[in-house]
């Protein structure tokens, strides 16, 4: 089943390239920029990828993308992802990246931008993958900082197709963002958002009425307002479902509890996605073997999927 799952050409749209740095390569931009770990190993480092939910996972992940520091660390970065993307047919990718988590440590825009874009081009040119990048602002600090990072952005405004946001759900309403989302439709920006993975539907609701999103990033909470499922379903907008990731960061408690193939089922348009495979055990062919030995996916389901994954494209 893997090798046939592995075969089937697929879309990846919910993957953050910062999530997809995997411990060798942590280690070795480590070393080339001569940065001080406090895991003494890949092993060590592996070994701290236990996660009782998001927050957990999230302190790791920003003290992970420390060592990211040149535009070399960001092709690099984003060229082993692409590497896997190509060993698993995985044909187009939407991924996010986090301005924010850079800036912040003094690293200047243009650097990341420059490194991540210049991957994605040598990716469509030698791999034959196509792209949308997704740039996403960190809910965890304030709007103010979020208009500064897309104004950052515009220099760079044909390298990118939309805006995203990530980071800490809970606490951090979409509401806090309806103005800067306005302002990156406004700039023919496509938008979509983090909402309900731990948060509550209302998050889901306010995402798609006051940010105007058109794809809802996880949403695995919809399933508990009937009302709001019926709107997922009559206007057909994506979910970007990562299971392994819902499992490692107790969404929820084992892969026989998940609901996508429920949602599937019933017609939401869901797709299978990776999050972070680096931190989460798997690129999308793990997820879609997870599926089916968590919860009896078929070969005609994982079909589904992964046409939807192909259908929810934004460009
Ligand atoms: N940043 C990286 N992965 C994330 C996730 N699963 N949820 C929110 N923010 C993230
Ligand atoms: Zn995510």
């Amino acid at each position: 089943m893997y090798d046939w799952l592995n075969a089937l050409p697929k879309a990846e749209l919910h993957l953050h390239l910062e999530g997809s740095l995997e411990p060798e390569l942590l280690f070795a931009l480590a070393e080339r920029n001569r940065i001080a770990l406090p895991w003494n190993d890949v092993e060590a480092l592996r070994a701290a990828y236990a996660f009782n939910n998001l927050q957990e996972f999230l302190d790791l992940y920003y003290r992970g993308a420390d060592v990211l520091r040149s535009e070399q660390d960001f092709y690099d970065l984003t060229w082993a992802y692409l590497l896997k993307c190509k060993a698993q047919n995985v044909v187009h990718v939407e991924p996010f990246f986090d301005p924010q988590t850079h800036t912040d440590r003094g690293i200047p825009f243009e650097v990341v931008m420059r490194g991540i874009k210049q991957a994605l081009v040598d990716g469509e040119k030698k791999l034959g993958i196509s792209h949308g990048l997704i740039l996403a602002f960190l809910r965890h600090l304030p709007q103010e900082q979020a208009f500064q990072t897309l104004e950052q952005a515009m220099p760079f405004r044909d390298a990118f197709i939309g805006v995203g946001l990530d980071s800490s759900e809970q606490g951090f309403p979409p509401r806090l963002f309806e103005r800067v989302f306005a302002k990156a439709r406004s700039e023919g920006l496509h938008a979509v958002a983090h909402a309900g993975e731990e948060g509550p539907p209302e998050y889901i609701w306010e995402a798609l009425d006051l940010l105007k999103i058109v794809r809802i990033d996880h949403g695995v909470r919809a399933s508990e307002d009937e009302r709001l499922m019926q709107r997922i379903i009559d206007e057909q907008i994506p979910l970007t479902v990562c299971p392994l990731s819902n499992t490692k960061l107790c969404v929820f408690e084992h892969m026989g509890q998940h609901n996508i193939l429920d949602m599937l089922e019933r017609g939401v348009k869901v797709t299978v996605n990776s999050d972070d495979p680096a931190y989460f055990g798997g690129y999308v062919t793990e997820n879609f073997m997870a599926l089916h030995e968590g919860l009896g996916m078929s070969e005609e389901q994982a079909k589904r999927l992964a046409q939807n994954s192909l259908d929810a494209r934004l460009v």
